[in-house]
């Protein structure tokens, strides 16, 4: 889908394929023990290699969802993942995560994977809005999205609790229609 360089490396952003299933795997796992701002604790993550794969699959199958993933080298660092809905009134807005193996922050590849989910939902005929929730305290997701043009909607108090203690969750949003 996209492809730059960075220095001497090939970054390339595209839709993920079943054959990326075990180092996909691999990848979550990783960032698990790498951040605190991912939905599951290493020790919840049972996803098996054909599982993994079969997700991949349904996202390419679903025209309202995309699985990206972001190569350095052809080495999976960064990931996107965006579902809508499934029912009529709720099919055209959807929330994403993201995540970029530590190694790679700040080098932009975190940018260059929410662009080209907004370039794809532009051209989408059903997408209209993509959300996320972000914790309060994750200072370079909130800038990342608020230089693409995501608003703040809301606050949503004690929505997630790491190693015992609660905090609040940022809802955002941007309208791509
Ligand atoms: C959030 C995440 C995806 C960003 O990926 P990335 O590749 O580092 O993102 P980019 O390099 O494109 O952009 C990071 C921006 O944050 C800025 N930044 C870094 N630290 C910052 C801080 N403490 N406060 C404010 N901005 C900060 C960088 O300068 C950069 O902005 P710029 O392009 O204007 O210079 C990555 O940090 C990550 O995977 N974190 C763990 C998982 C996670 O938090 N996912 C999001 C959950 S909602």
């Amino acid at each position: 889908m996209l492809e730059l360089s960075k220095g001497n490396q090939n970054l390339m952003i595209r839709r993920a394929r079943t054959e990326d299933a075990v180092e996909l795997n691999e990848f979550y796992k990783n960032i698990m023990l790498e951040t605190d701002h991912f939905g599951y604790e290493v020790d919840e993550f049972h996803i098996t290699d054909e599982q993994q794969a079969h997700t991949i699959n349904m996202f390419n199958q679903a025209d309202n969802a995309i699985l990206l993933v972001a190569t350095l080298n052809d080495k999976i660092v960064g990931n996107l993942s965006f579902r809508a809905g499934s029912s009529k009134k709720i099919q055209h807005v959807g929330e994403f995560g993201i995540q970029v193996l530590k190694n790679y922050w700040n080098l932009g590849i975190g940018k260059e994977l929410v662009k080209c989910l907004i370039n794809w939902a532009k051209e989408n005929e059903k997408v209209y809005k993509i959300s996320l929730r972000v914790r309060a305290d994750n200072q370079n997701a909130i800038h990342l999205y608020k230089t693409l043009g995501f608003m703040e909607e809301g606050i949503l108090k004690g929505e997630m609790m790491c190693n015992g203690v609660l905090y609040d969750l940022i809802y955002m949003g941007i309208v791509v229609d």
